[in-house]
């Protein structure tokens, strides 16, 4: 969260980070997804505004739009830099069910549905400096 008082603490090192990575990181009962693109670096919340996964095993992406993080549960769409929410669940079932039983397609149908009708909020961001190669957050 953005804020004017608090603690700059390291979380983690920028060269770490330069994969692509996100970096899951969990301090005084904080979990942050922590990650780079261009060379700065991001934190948010490491839980979905959807249904809590964690952001940390998702996805970013550089966008004509900004960098965007996708939740790796029903993939919801975030702005890696705000916390935006940007577009909600998958509401479909996967499309590859071929092998899948009628039962099992019926299931993945309705629990889509259901995830679907989950309403989807902002995630939390942090403010992050790099001081050298560590990669502080303000907590
Ligand atoms: S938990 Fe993230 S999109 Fe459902």
């Amino acid at each position: 969260m953005s804020g004017t008082a608090g603690t700059w603490v390291p979380v983690a090192k920028a060269s770490e980070l330069a994969s692509g990575a996100i970096k899951r990181v969990e301090i005084s009962g904080q979990e942050l997804a922590i990650f780079a693109v261009a060379g700065k670096c991001y934190a948010l919340t490491d839980r979905c505004g959807h249904m809590s996964a964690p952001l940390s095993r998702g996805t970013i992406a550089a966008t004509p739009a900004g960098i965007v993080v996708t939740c790796p549960l029903h993939g919801s769409r975030y702005d890696g830099t705000t916390g935006k929410n940007l577009s909600g669940p998958v509401k479909e079932a996967p499309p590859d069910l071929d092998q899948a039983t009628d039962r099992l397609r019926r299931f993945l149908a309705r629990t889509a549905e259901l995830s679907a009708a989950i309403r989807t909020h902002d995630v939390p961001r942090f403010d992050v400096r790099t001081v050298g190669d560590d990669v502080q957050v303000l907590l």
